[in-house]
């Protein structure tokens, strides 16, 4: 249905270029970008249920546990001071988000990855080391600010190097190191969870050195993509760095719409004023809701909290952690499904299908824990078939989440800003996103309290909401390349209003400059 999903693939223009070992090796290693936040999201949650870790930094929590144990199980982790620990990343990263937009625009995408990877080092480096919640606490601080220029950077780097055919799976490269991360961290807190002298938690914090150690790395070897390296006046250079790329020497008319595309964005003093115009409004809009969507699927509820998750359902300690190692795989696997499929059935059929998915399997978890804990939450004796549906309907739901909002919810943002507002509004991307992942941490445990199995519910409505959002409100994507985004938003039925002929007087959008006008709009 075009006038929903807007303009299908083949119309417009059409650059040369191929998937080469030199963009597929560069994407992979900043791909590898989306480990320290997979690191962290899977770290966390685990290190919580150790029980040396509560006892030595959270006591009363610990005690708390210790004597509820027959009581109502959903209110057993409450507690503001634990869920601080896990969510002041979150907050942090929001922050430096803002200031990353700056450095990615102006000293280029791979120096904000560098200080992301600094950052994140030195974080790890304290955690590991820690003796205070103080030290807990600013370790972390340290690791979101991390987050932040990471997350900041590599999605646009990964979406302005790729060959726009190919562009949805190598930007999905990030969303699958995020869920490498997450599994990684899984396996070993599962491991280091069991080390005789309780010290293993030092171990998994700790070992955020190790991803923070590879995109430091990476960062120093991987070149300036040719967008932002026209965006800073070396013409000459980028060029030649396209046909690199591209592996073709004819990159003439890709490289006219690049310069065209910098030249307008030159134009522009204030980055940030000028999100504001009206002709800005679709993109605004996406920035804000993509994030605060992909939150609200209340895929963190899993991520952070499986384990405390499977524990307040019954688990033993060890099964609970083994059970988010589960998750984790189906989290891996699903995401290199959407890396195979993005590209050729579009980002809308992902988006609508796992939303279904997602809403399903939410409506039978809810019914299944309402059933056997009830309002009181004292589930008695629980049988083993049990756990294994609740452990099933989980999976399905994190492998919908996975091929859908995972990797769309940083993809579609990366592809869709034209030059003159990209990092600003990546980072209005990036703050949302880490804004509403900040407050599920935050409310979670305590929505479990109050809410008990209803809380599935309360996500599943969003589901309902954002699936409705995405069927009329977001233009399909997919093969068209990066600065031709605008003729996606001038055919669709909304957002057409928007985006009038005076603001791209070459008939074509912002790199109409270049001489070409873009055919069929
Ligand atoms: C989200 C994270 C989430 C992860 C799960 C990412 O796209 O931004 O909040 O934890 O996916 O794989």
């Amino acid at each position: 249905m075009p006038a929903v999903g807007g303009i299908g693939p083949g119309t417009g223009k059409e650059y040369p270029g191929n998937l080469t070992p030199y963009v597929m090796v560069t994407c992979i290693v900043a791909a590898m970008g989306g480990l320290i936040f997979g690191y962290d999201i899977g770290i966390s949650g685990g290190v919580t249920t150790m029980t040396p870790f509560l006892k030595r930094f959270f006591r009363s929590v610990w005690e708390k546990k210790e004597a509820d144990k027959s009581k109502n199980q959903y209110c057993q982790y409450d507690s503001q001071t634990l869920t601080m620990f896990t969510s002041s990343l979150y907050l942090a990263a929001l922050l430096s988000s803002i200031v990353a937009s700056t450095v990615t625009r102006k000293l280029g995408r791979k120096l904000s990855m560098l200080f992301g990877g600094l950052l994140f080092f030195a974080g790890a480096l304290i955690n590991g080391f820690a003796k205070a919640v103080w030290m807990l606490i600013v370790g972390r601080i340290l690791l979101g600010f991390g987050i932040g220029f990471a997350n900041q950077s590599v999605p646009l780097y990964l979406s302005e190097m790729a060959p726009y055919r190919f562009r949805g799976a190598l930007n999905i490269g990030f969303q699958l190191s995020i869920t490498v991360g997450i599994l990684i961290a899984n396996v070993l807190n599962y491991f280091f969870a069991k080390i005789k002298g309780g010290w293993g938690w030092r171990l998994s914090l700790g070992g955020a050195m190790v991803p923070a150690l590879i995109i430091t790395v990476g960062s120093l070897v991987l070149p300036d993509t040719p967008n932002s390296m026209i965006e800073r006046g070396q013409t000459e250079e980028a060029k030649a760095k396209l046909k690199r790329i591209r592996g073709v020497d004819d990159v003439e008319e890709e490289f006219r719409d690049l310069v065209a595309a910098s030249e307008t964005s030159k134009l522009i003093e204030h980055p940030w004023r000028n999100l504001l115009q009206r002709k800005y409004r679709p993109h605004i809009t996406m920035a804000i809701l993509i994030p605060f969507f992909q939150q609200l699927t209340g895929i963190n509820v899993i991520m952070f909290y499986a384990p405390v998750l499977f524990s307040t359902i019954g688990f033993k300690d060890d099964s609970a952690l083994m059970s988010a190692v589960i998750t984790g795989v189906v989290n891996v696997g699903a995401t290199v499904v959407s890396i195979y499929g993005v590209d050729k059935w579009g980002r809308r059929f992902l988006f609508l299908e796992g939303g279904v998915q997602m809403l399903i399997c939410q409506a039978v978890v809810a019914a299944c824990i309402g059933a056997k804990f009830g309002i009181n939450g004292n589930p008695g004796e629980l049988p083993k078939w049990y756990a294994i549906v609740v452990v099933l309907f989980i999976c399905i739901y994190v492998a919908g989440f996975a091929w859908s909002w995972g990797p769309l919810g940083w993809l579609v943002p990366s592809e869709i800003f034209p030059l003159e507002i990209r990092s600003a509004a990546q980072s209005i991307n990036v703050s949302v996103n880490m804004l509403f992942t900040f407050a599920v941490a935050q409310v979670f445990l305590t929505m479990l309290c109050h809410l008990k199995f209803g809380l599935f519910l309360f996500f599943a409505f969003f589901v309902l909401i954002m699936s409705v959002f995405v069927y009329y409100f977001l233009p399909e994507t997919k093969g068209i390349p990066i600065e031709e985004m605008s003729r996606v938003w001038k055919s669709h039925w909304y957002w057409s209003r928007f985006v009038e002929d005076l603001d791209y007087p070459n008939g074509g959008m912002e790199m109409g400059k270049g001489g070409q006008g873009v055919k069929d709009v």
